[in-house]
């Protein structure tokens, strides 16, 4: 149904001919403003996740201006509200303790503030899911502005795509092979320009995921940062959200199960970070949807891996050639039917209709479904008795002689001990073994820092591995590949069954059967979880405790379970005037 003007959830602020509407009006004055500036018009915020200790949204005041430009001209009244960047490389000890931070920050400012509709500003890892996750639960329209993947990495005529090219370089210089010079001319060659990572990692995942939601403009997901189009694009967010202002077009009828379901089958297609298992549940959960483990499994089987970027493809194309090769629009005509095409997307088109016309032009970039870079999705969720809630893999990013593997285990509690083994030339450790770290999950990390890609012992790196099956209640970087079975749940540090394997315990990978198990008799698993003692909390106070009380596990997304719908009603809209 249509919106008028006096529909406006911003009229409730400014209209009445009250005294405390005249606080609101007169304030607004104080900022050199005029009636006609916001008289009938919706007001737009505008959630910019700027900070001067985030690179990748280094980019944003310029980006806010032209979604401001945009809401002005399509006859709106937009106003810029900073909120929490969570940057993933500065915030310690993990951006991902924050993530809900954001949510609730996102939530509560446009619930207590004039707004009748939002443009979110993120990218950077964490910042897509907390941003939606808050928005959804606030309920006004809202577009999604992703960031953009920055310009490919360049150092002595090689690219170098972030995060892989990072861990792989840095193997080299623990074995001993790169100087000091060329150190710190990969550092400077590894982000040349502002925006998200240009792997196919957390970022670049996530923004396809809320286009693929009908959260983005069309295409939007996909646009280098320093590219013109991004601008332009910025400039189409302001028009657009206007525009579904007065449509009336809230994100409840967006975010559905269909929707759900077509992001998760895009992120499978796009060889997606594991990140995107947590960061999809919790977002569907806050759409009231109810997606599961398994249907991300089931998807994850059914899908084939056609995106070519790294790290899952084969080759050295990151995102700026899959832009090039026709973006996620491109893609996702390529996946055709399986996505369900009637649904519906801020354009106020069915996803269908937005890709009409899409093409493919480079198709060794994005394959055809005939000529995939791995036949079957990029994640896969594994059950056993170390992981009765499940653990997730990346098959496509790991070598196959791992897919079935048994192994003695070498367990770390905590991940300073392990990195002080792992420095260690005698370390007593074999190609064969199963390294562990635990207490490393959403309460143990605290926050699941992403740990999960263990670095290879220094005595096997100095051997020629750079491979090994590696297991922890930890996050993995989207930008990070190898034998790598992460999110294990429940975690160690609320006695998950990884809490009680002990150093030398066989432990069994069964990719094919979706089975990781230790071979440990069941009667002495149960003797050692009588023996097991809870640690202390992390946290006595602050954020922090709060966090611990109401973080949920991995595979339930993450959430604060009193963030989730169906903990309650929210007070509705501010009634105090
Ligand atoms: Fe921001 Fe990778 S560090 S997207």
């Amino acid at each position: 149904m249509k919106k008028n003007v006096d529909d406006l959830r911003s009229a409730r602020w400014f209209a009445p001919d009250d005294l405390r509407s005249f606080g609101h009006r007169s304030r607004l004055m104080q900022m050199g403003l005029d009636p006609q500036d916001w008289e009938g018009r919706p007001v737009i915020g505008v959630l910019n996740t700027w900070s001067e200790l985030n690179p990748c949204h280094a980019h944003f005041r310029e980006r806010a201006a032209d979604v401001k430009k945009g809401v002005h001209q399509a006859g709106g009244f937009p106003v810029e509200l900073p909120a929490i960047s969570v940057d993933e490389t500065f915030t310690k000890p993990t951006s991902m303790l924050y993530r809900n931070l954001l949510a609730m920050e996102t939530e509560e400012m446009i619930r207590s503030h004039p707004l009748d509709g939002v443009v979110l500003m993120g990218g950077c890892d964490k910042t897509t899911p907390g941003l939606v996750m808050g928005a959804l639960s606030a309920g006004v329209p809202m577009i999604y502005l992703p960031a953009g993947p920055m310009l490919r990495g360049n150092y002595a005529g090689k690219i170098l795509g972030s995060g892989s090219d990072a861990w792989k370089y840095w193997d080299e210089r623990r074995a001993g092979n790169i100087s000091d010079a060329e150190w710190l001319g990969v550092e400077g060659g590894i982000a040349r320009s502002y925006g998200t990572c240009m792997t196919m990692g957390t970022a670049s995942t996530m923004t396809a995921i809320a286009e693929a939601l009908g959260l983005c403009l069309p295409g939007a997901s996909s646009i280098p940062a320093a590219d013109a189009g991004h601008m332009r694009m910025s400039t189409n967010c302001g028009r657009r959200i206007v525009d579904m202002v007065w449509e009336n077009l809230t994100p409840d009828l967006i975010v559905t199960p269909a929707s759900a379901r077509n992001a998760a089958i895009v992120a499978m297609a796009t060889g997606c970070s594991t990140n995107a298992v947590i960061h999809l549940l919790a977002m569907a959960k806050r759409a009231g949807v109810n997606l599961t483990l398994d249907e991300l499994d089931a998807l994850g089987r059914s899908t084939p891996l056609i995106a070519n970027v790294r790290p899952s493809g084969k080759g050295d194309y990151l995102m700026e050639d899959f832009f090039y090769a026709g973006g996620l629009r491109a893609l996702m005509a390529q996946l055709g039917d399986r996505l369900d095409l009637a649904a519906v997307t801020v354009t106020g088109k069915s996803l269908g209709e937005t890709l009409e016309g899409a093409q493919v032009y480079n198709d060794d970039v994005i394959r055809p479904l005939s000529n995939p870079v791995y036949h079957e999705g990029s994640l896969a969720v594994l059950r056993g008795n170390l992981c009765p809630d499940g653990a997730v893999i990346k098959p496509a990013a790991c070598d196959e002689r791992f897919w079935v593997h048994e192994g003695p285990a070498l367990v770390f509690d905590s991940y300073p001990e392990m990195k002080k083994a792992v420095d260690d030339e005698n370390l007593d450790v074999t190609p064969d073994h199963v390294m562990v770290l635990r207490n490393a999950g959403p309460l143990g990390g605290p926050g699941m820092p992403e740990w999960g890609m263990l670095p290879i012992p220094k005595a096997l790196i100095k051997q020629g591995h750079r491979d090994m099956l590696r297991i922890s209640d930890a996050r993995m970087s989207g930008t990070s590949y190898g034998a790598c079975v992460l999110h294990v749940a429940p975690e160690s540090y609320i006695g998950g069954p990884l809490a009680l394997l002990k150093n030398g315990d066989r432990v069994r990978l069964d990719l094919p059967n979706r089975r990781l198990d230790m071979l440990v008799p069941e009667a002495e698993i149960e003797a050692r979880r009588a023996a097991w003692k809870a640690p202390e909390p992390r946290y006595e106070r602050g954020y922090g405790w709060l966090f611990g009380k109401h973080v949920t596990q991995a595979n339930e997304g993450c959430d604060f379970d009193f963030l989730l719908p169906e903990f309650g009603k929210t007070a509705g809209e501010p009634d105090i005037f």
